[in-house]
C-alpha cells in the first residue's frame, strides 16, 4: 500500500519519524493548520518532491525541501487537500536513502497534524524497503501484489486506484507487472459504478489523441497492457502521473484524460512550472487548478475542467 496517514495511524507515524529534520519548516504550517475548519472535498496532488538528506541542497536553481515546505503551508492555509493529499512518487532525492525519507516525513508532518489523509506512491528514485524501514514501519503492506504498494481509495464522486510502477534495478523506466495489472482489473471490476481515476508514477508509452509519445524509453514498460485494462472499462476516466517534471494535460483516443502532475522540486525545462495541483471532484468530472511555486509563472492559477467520457 502507499503510506496512508489517517486518524488511526497518525500517532504511530510520529513515533516513526523522530529523525533529523523532522520538524524543519513544519511549525509555520502547523499554526496555519490549527486554524483549519476542514470542510470541503478537494485533493492536493503533488509529485516528484525529491527530498534530499541535506535540507539545504539545491538542484537546477531550486531548493527541494523549501519548495515542499512552502507547498505544505499553502495546502493547509488554502483548506486544500481536505479529501486527501497524494504524492505521485519520487519522494526521495535520487536513491531512496533513509535520511531522505526522514526529512520527507518531517516535511509532510504538518499535513497529518492538519488532518489530511496522505497517500504516497513509489517512483523510480524511491526504495520500498528503505522507505518502509525509515518512516512507514507502522504501516504494513496489506497484501498488495508481489509486495507492491497499491491502494483503492473510494471517495464521494470518484474512486482512486493508486499503483506502484517502481521496478527495482531499473533506474528510470517503470513496470507494473502482470500481477498488479490483474489486481487493478479485478479492483476496477468490483467498482464499476463510480468514475475511476488511476495513478502511477510513470508516463505512458501510448499515442495520445494529439501530439507524440514523450520520451518512450523512460515510460512505463507495460503501458500497452495498462492502457488495455483502462480503455476496456468505461468507468476509467483519467490517468494521473508524474515522473517527467512537466505540467501537461492530454487524452487518449478513447477519451481517458492524461494528467501529468508537475514536480514540486525542480523542472528540466525552464518554461515548465514547478508546483502542485488542487483537484475538486464533480459528479461528471474533475476541476484542476495549478499552483506554481513561482507565482509569477504564466501557468500559475491555470484552471482545467475535465469532463468524463
Ligand atoms: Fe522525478
Amino acid at each position: 500500500m502507499p503510506l496512508e496517514l489517517g486518524n488511526l495511524n497518525r500517532r504511530r507515524f510520529f513515533a516513526g519519524i523522530a529523525g533529523a529534520g523532522a520538524s524543519w519548516l513544519g511549525r509555520q504550517a502547523l499554526s496555519a493548520a490549527e486554524a483549519i475548519e476542514a470542510p470541503g472535498g478537494t485533493w492536493a496532488l503533488l509529485s516528484d518532491t525529491h527530498i534530499p538528506a541535506d535540507l539545504g541542497e539545491r538542484h537546477r536553481g531550486s531548493c527541494m525541501a523549501e519548495n515542499a515546505g512552502r507547498i505544505v503551508t499553502e495546502i493547509l492555509s488554502r483548506d486544500s487537500g481536505t479529501a486527501g493529499v497524494i504524492v505521485s512518487g519520487d519522494c526521495a532525492r535520487l536513491f531512496g536513502r533513509a535520511d531522505d525519507y526522514r526529512n520527507f516525513a518531517g516535511l509532510i508532518e504538518p499535513l497529518v497534524h492538519g488532518r489530511r489523509e496522505v497517500h504516497l506512491l513509489m517512483g523510480n528514485h524511491d526504495n520500498r524497503e528503505v522507505f518502509a524501514d525509515t518512516c512507514a514501519t507502522a504501516f504494513p503492506d496489506r497484501g498488495g501484489p508481489t509486495g507492491r504498494r497499491t491502494a483503492f481509495l473510494p471517495s464521494e464522486h470518484l474512486n482512486w486506484f493508486l499503483l506502484d510502477s517502481l521496478e527495482e534495478g531499473t533506474p528510470v523506466a517503470g513496470r507494473l507487472g502482470r500481477e498488479q495489472l490483474d489486481w487493478l482489473a479485478a479492483a476496477l471490476d468490483r467498482h464499476p459504478d463510480k468514475p475511476a481515476v488511476v495513478m502511477a508514477h510513470h508516463h505512458l508509452k501510448i499515442r495520445p489523441e494529439r501530439g507524440g509519445i514523450y520520451k518512450p524509453m523512460s515510460a512505463l514498460r507495460d503501458s500497452a497492457e495498462l492502457h488495455e485494462v483502462m480503455k476496456s472499462r468505461p468507468q476509467v476516466k483519467a490517468y494521473f502521473y508524474g515522473h517527467t517534471h512537466r505540467w501537461e494535460i492530454g487524452r487518449t483516443r478513447e477519451g481517458i484524460h492524461l494528467v501529468n502532475l508537475p514536480s514540486s522540486a525542480y523542472v528540466f525545462e525552464a518554461s515548465q512550472p514547478g508546483g502542485w495541483v488542487e483537484a475538486t471532484a464533480r459528479e461528471d468530472g474533475l476541476d484542476l487548478v495549478l499552483h506554481s511555486v513561482n507565482p509569477l509563472h504564466r501557468a500559475h492559477g491555470e484552471r482545467h475542467r475535465l469532463r468524463w467520457r
